[in-house]
């Protein structure tokens, strides 16, 4: 909405009905360039707050002529606008608009650090992002039964700005097979496992308090906590009291801080990292490495990827990690490494419905680069740690043979790191009367060429033909 406003020079009043509106902000903006409306003459506002006492009726800003100049905005304020427009203070409008009018006679006003308004707009967009870190790590699912009896989670959430709408696909993203609302006082968010869709402001009251997912965050919490790891300065900076009356867990926080000394001598003695109970069927490690924040790998954008197949395989096959594509599917090998497992296990004669295929580390580590997130292999100590659920998965499918692909997968199975092509074609018995066969890594023939490639696939087969073989054999 654009209204003129009764001043000696004609001056106008603009209202954003929805606060976090990038576009129609932008839009007003360039049209305002255009018209060459300098930042004084213009009152920025959102709908709910007070405006322009002035403003009179609305009108249209005159269209720009046909030599009206370009506006230009450098890649690095459209992204600095972006965030700061989210956040609350209700100048911010304003000052980015102050921004883009002086850019358009210094395109490097911008890059300017010590400039009041630059300082400003930075601030208020690390403010947002903080606050999106926040939610991410803090939203706390409840589980709830719909109308038509299925189950949804619904979590509450205060954010301090107007960032629900951007974190929408973080959450879909990562709950994408689960239906879940997120209720905050500025708007909800809603998704039914295919569509997103936007709700009014709610109150604490509309969600629910307590319910079996509570437990298990607080089980889940109680297990990770490490004392060896405690700096209670820390803890209370990256999980603000403010958000603790939403997280289960934050009940247990002062009896295990009083407790962790005891516990950290016991685990010091013990020589090893506490894990909690083991889940005991597969749905729960599913749940589990949902939330699995062991390592780093679980605190990036991307979702857990839990095995899949045959409940009770005679074989497991174990690869690294999900990549980009099994991430955004939540499956493993659905990508072209899993093509090329595919066409390998059919042409060896493997029944892939008949094998349960699970990844030695449950979320895809990688590093953004611009668009595209490049694969990242896990440290050993990652696919250390991975180990607790692969184990756990184990346990339960009980595979007489396990093939791994590769090394990463190797060391999940074994704890310790061999050589590929020490290791393959022969069975290395396990502990529990399984055994191991060992090959390469789909994605590495991918990266051969010529007759490497042709080598390694001939090799690759082979190892395939050699595990069938031996599974006939246990089968007679
Ligand atoms: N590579 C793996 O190791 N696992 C997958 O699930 C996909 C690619």
């Amino acid at each position: 909405m654009i209204a003129p406003v009764a001043s000696p020079r004609a001056s106008y009043a603009i209202t954003l009905p929805v606060p976090d509106d990038f576009e129609l902000w932008r839009d007003h903006a360039r049209n305002l360039v255009q018209c060459g409306v300098p930042p004084e003459q213009v009152t920025w506002s959102e709908a709910g707050t007070t405006g322009d006492l002035f403003a009179r009726e609305e009108f249209d800003l005159p269209a720009p002529g046909a030599g009206a100049p370009w506006v230009r905005a450098s890649r690095a304020f459209i992204e600095l606008a972006q965030s700061a427009i989210l956040h609350s203070d209700p100048h911010r409008l304003a000052l980015l608009y102050r921004l883009l009018w002086r850019s358009q006679g210094n395109s490097r006003s911008i890059d300017d650090r010590a400039d009041p308004d630059v300082k400003r707009a930075e601030d208020l967009a690390r403010a947002v992002r903080r606050d999106i870190h926040k939610m991410r790590a803090f939203v706390r699912f409840r589980s709830v039964e719909d109308e038509d009896g299925s189950e949804r989670f619904v979590a509450w959430f205060e954010p301090e700005h107007h960032i629900l709408r951007a974190s929408a696909g973080f959450f879909v993203r990562r709950f994408t097979q689960m239906r879940w609302s997120i209720l905050t006082p500025r708007g909800s968010m809603h998704w039914d496992g295919e569509v997103l869709s936007q709700g009014p402001p709610a109150q604490r009251s509309d969600a629910p308090a307590g319910d079996p997912a509570e437990e298990l965050w607080r089980k889940y919490y109680a297990s990770i906590f490490n004392p060896a790891r405690l700096k209670v300065g820390a803890m209370l900076k990256e999980m603000p009291r403010k958000y603790w009356k939403n997280m289960p867990e934050a009940a247990l926080i002062p009896g295990l801080v009083a407790g962790s000394q005891a516990r950290e001598i016991a685990m010091v003695e013990a020589g090893t990292m506490e894990f909690g109970e083991r889940p005991k069927t597969l749905a729960t490690i599913g749940e589990a490495i949902r939330a699995c924040r062991r390592c780093p790998i679980g605190l990036l954008d991307n979702q857990a990827v839990m095995g899949e197949g045959l409940k009770q395989a005679e074989l497991m096959v174990v690869g690294e990690q999900p990549g980009d594509q099994e991430d955004l599917a939540g499956r493993p090998f659905v990508g072209p490494a899993g093509r090329v497992l595919d066409a390998h296990l059919e042409r060896a004669g493997i029944d892939r419905q008949q094998v349960y295929l699970t990844n030695a580390v449950k979320h895809f580590k990688y590093v953004p680069r611009g668009k595209r997130r490049l694969h990242q292999s896990p440290t050993a100590k990652e696919i250390d740690i991975c180990r607790w659920w692969f184990e756990g998965e184990r346990a339960i499918v009980k595979p007489k043979l396990i093939l791994a692909l590769g090394a990463s997968a190797a060391r999940g199975v074994l704890g310790k790191t061999v050589s590929i092509s020490k290791a393959r074609g022969v069975a290395h018995p396990l502990d529990d009367g399984s055994e191991l066969w060992v090959t390469a890594h789909p994605s590495y023939l991918l990266r051969l060429k010529d007759e490497a490639k042709e080598q390694q696939e001939r090799l690759f087969q082979a190892d395939l033909a050699a595990v069938a073989e031996r599974l006939s054999e246990l089968a007679e």
